[in-house]
């Protein structure tokens, strides 16, 4: 992994040396309006991060790819991940401070973290489950190029009720 400028952010792959800062962000309670809920504690951050630095499944199948956004300001904001599986496939989650939302901020780190993800990984399939109600994480993807999947893929990927599956498949070139 590497580090990724584009000027307005900087993506780090995260380490352990992240959790006191990220315990903060990850605090913010409206992160949580839709699905799952705040780190109990920066220790407990601390060691889930130090167990993603392998960036590896336990199987070792699976690249786990975590990147921390950082501004200029120096502050960091969220984060971006990816699991890459070896046929190409890769789920994105993506979390943001509230302080942030509405600036294009998240779409700019989970378009330059595709960019990666395609160039460097050869991923070439973006599947993305999100709960229905999160109409501003759809949104987020439907300007990255990504649409509602189909019923057979719905039932493919055994989403469950309340969730949806969006996709982007990626042309080789
Ligand atoms: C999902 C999440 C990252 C989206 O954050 P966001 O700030 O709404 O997303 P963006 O950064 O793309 O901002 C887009 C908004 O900023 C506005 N914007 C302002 N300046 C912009 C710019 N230069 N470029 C793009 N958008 C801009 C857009 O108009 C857009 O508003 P709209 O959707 O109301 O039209 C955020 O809501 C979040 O962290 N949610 C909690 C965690 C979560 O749900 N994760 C996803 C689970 S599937």
């Amino acid at each position: 992994m590497r580090v990724i400028e584009t000027g307005s952010l900087t993506l780090e792959p995260q380490t352990a040396a992240h959790a006191e800062e990220m315990f903060a962000v990850l605090g913010d309670p409206a992160i949580y309006e839709y699905e799952n809920e705040p780190p109990p504690s920066p220790d407990w951050l601390r060691a889930r991060f130090t167990k993603l630095e392998s960036r590896r499944s336990p199987s070792g199948r699976e690249q786990w790819l975590n990147w921390v956004i950082r501004l200029p300001s120096s502050e960091l904001i969220g984060y971006v991940q990816a699991t890459v599986h070896p046929d190409g496939r890769a789920a994105i989650a993506y979390e943001m401070s509230s302080a942030y939302w509405g600036r294009g901020l998240a779409r700019k780190a989970v378009q330059v973290i595709i960019s990666e993800l395609v160039g460097r990984y050869r991923v070439r399939s973006l599947p993305s489950v999100l709960k229905r109600e999160n109409l501003r994480s759809m949104r987020l993807l439907e300007r990255l190029g990504f649409s509602l999947a189909s019923p057979e893929q719905h039932a493919k990927h055994r989403v469950e009720p309340g969730e949806l599956l969006m996709l982007r498949e990626i042309e080789r070139a």
